[in-house]
């Protein structure tokens, strides 16, 4: 894989080659990319996606170059494209991590780049290793992938973790979803045709209570107050599904809440020591399977 831009760019093989790549680095240290640069290009904030590529990159042995709010303190703030940027960068580094608000960035900046460009979340289009993580932690928490039921709650619609959880479990068999959200903010027809074509069943309800006691894994998401046209057509929508402690304790035994994080009220503090909590373990995953993607990406490749 030269870059990677989309979830639908895997097979299930090269996910379970780079699951147990993962694996392994939790085990043991590992420095082969003693040599390599990280460019980390953040125009959009970020606590986890680019902590967890920064740190995976030193562990690794390499080095990061980090831009935040790129927007501001990048020659993007004089007018610069993201092409420019990135032929400029390619220079400089071995490997582009790069979040952009604009949807589509990431192949913009992919087909001018002579180094791997990653996508670290594109606007309301991707969120790649997001969906990788998520995935992994599913891997890891529950005995199989195969005959899972999802529920993803909240905001379908522009949330890209939610897109791309989708796109990404569209490669495994048996999968249901119960898709839980207000008409107005529902995944869109092309998530929805890909689940079809690839007979993944699904059903769209705006129950929250009657999806959290069947379900293997409750995926929760926050609604993207960084998507909406104004600020009281965000109000009219935050709030309106949250897990607490109650809702919670009725879940299945062995059933987990994944949720990509930041969390902003969607799952109650309360929540946070019961047994069905993974999401701060999925943030540690995370930056296993970072470490896992870098390694694969990178290795080989001359400086
Ligand atoms: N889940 C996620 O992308 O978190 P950050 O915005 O903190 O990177």
């Amino acid at each position: 894989m030269r870059h990677l831009t989309k979830t639908q760019q895997f097979t299930r093989a090269s996910l379970q080659q780079l699951f147990e790549l993962a694996d392994r680095l939790e085990k043991e240290p590992d420095d082969s990319l003693k040599g390599k640069i990280l460019a980390s290009l953040f125009y959009e904030p970020s606590t986890r996606t680019r902590f967890s590529f920064e740190s995976a990159m030193m562990r690794l042995g390499g080095n990061v170059l980090s831009m935040e709010s790129a927007s501001q303190s990048s020659s993007a703030n004089k007018g610069e494209t993201i092409e420019d940027t990135i032929r400029v960068v390619n220079h400089y580094a071995d490997i582009i991590v790069l979040r952009h608000p604009e949807s589509g960035a990431s192949e913009r900046a992919a087909k001018v780049s002579n180094i791997p460009v990653i996508n670290a979340g594109d606007g309301a289009g991707q969120h790649p290793t997001q969906a990788l993580l998520d995935l992994y932690t599913i891997y890891r928490e529950l005995p199989k992938v195969d005959g899972i039921h999802m529920a993803i709650i909240g905001d379908l619609r522009y949330g890209r973790a939610a897109r791309s959880i989708a796109y990404l479990l569209g490669k495994y068999k048996d999968i249901h979803f119960t898709l839980v959200s207000s008409p107005e903010l529902r995944m869109s027809d092309d998530v929805k045709d890909y689940l079809k074509r690839h007979n993944i069943t699904f059903e769209e309800t705006e129950s929250l209570e009657k999806a959290m006691k069947s379900v293997d894994v409750v995926y929760q998401t926050r609604v993207q107050k960084e998507r909406f046209p104004s600020e009281a057509e965000y109000l009219r929508f935050k709030g309106q599904y949250i897990i607490d402690r109650r809702l919670a304790d009725g879940m299945k035994e062995g059933a987990i809440i994944i949720h990509p994080l930041p969390r902003v009220g969607e799952i109650e503090s309360e929540v946070d020591d019961s047994p069905h909590a993974v999401y701060f373990k999925q943030a540690f995953y995370g930056f296993l399977v970072r470490k896992a993607l870098l390694k694969t990406m990178l290795s080989g490749k001359k400086s």
